[in-house]
């Protein structure tokens, strides 16, 4: 997709269809496509940045959440002072290999740097992409690999340049 329309609302913000269509994607890319069984929404979807590109349709194609992590944790976080996260990065399986998660990713990063005080954005990172989407956005590994909802994950940081 060239030049995304992205959306950003806090939870309050969204509209009943777009909180459906969010829903709806995130069940289908990490309960359906991934198996994961860990809940799936939770609380934080109530203190979260949430970041999106809408079809035509109005469906959700492009998805993410960010959250200070001085205030609000989920399962993969722990409170970390200075540090916004981003997670729940996701792109519907028929819209994927074109360049909409990048684009999606960088522009988290770029409301991040311009929108919070934020020194650092600290993410619990599946390891597939560990050395592909989030190494060329300037995320370095911390840490070895570690399990989280049954699959490889790694701690991946990038400094805020301010
Ligand atoms: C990860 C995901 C969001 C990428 O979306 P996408 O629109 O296909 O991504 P893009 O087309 O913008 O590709 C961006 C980069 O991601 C990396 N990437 C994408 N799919 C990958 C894969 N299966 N394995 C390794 N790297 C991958 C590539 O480096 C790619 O850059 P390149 O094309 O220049 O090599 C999408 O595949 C998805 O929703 N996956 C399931 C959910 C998930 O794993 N979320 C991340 C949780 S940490």
């Amino acid at each position: 997709m060239k030049n995304p329309q992205f959306h950003v609302k806090t939870f309050d913000e969204l509209t009943l269809r777009e909180l459906h269509s969010i829903y709806v994607m995130r069940a289908l890319v990490f309960t359906v496509g991934q198996q994961i069984t860990e809940q799936e929404p939770d609380d934080a979807d109530l203190d979260c940045m949430h970041l999106f590109v809408k079809a035509n349709d109005g469906c959700v194609i492009a998805y993410l959440r960010m959250f200070d992590l001085e205030t609000v944790t989920d399962d993969s976080h722990e409170i970390t002072p200075g540090a916004w996260t981003i997670g729940r990065v996701a792109v519907l399986p028929e819209t994927r290999g074109t360049g909409l998660g990048k684009a999606i990713f960088a522009e988290g990063i770029r409301w991040i740097s311009e929108n919070t005080d934020a020194q650092r954005i600290e993410i619990s990172a599946q390891q597939y992409l560990a050395g592909t989407l989030y190494a060329a956005a300037g995320f370095a590994q911390v840490g070895d690999v570690y399990l989280e909802a049954g699959i490889d994950h790694v701690h991946m940081v990038l400094e805020i340049e301010r």
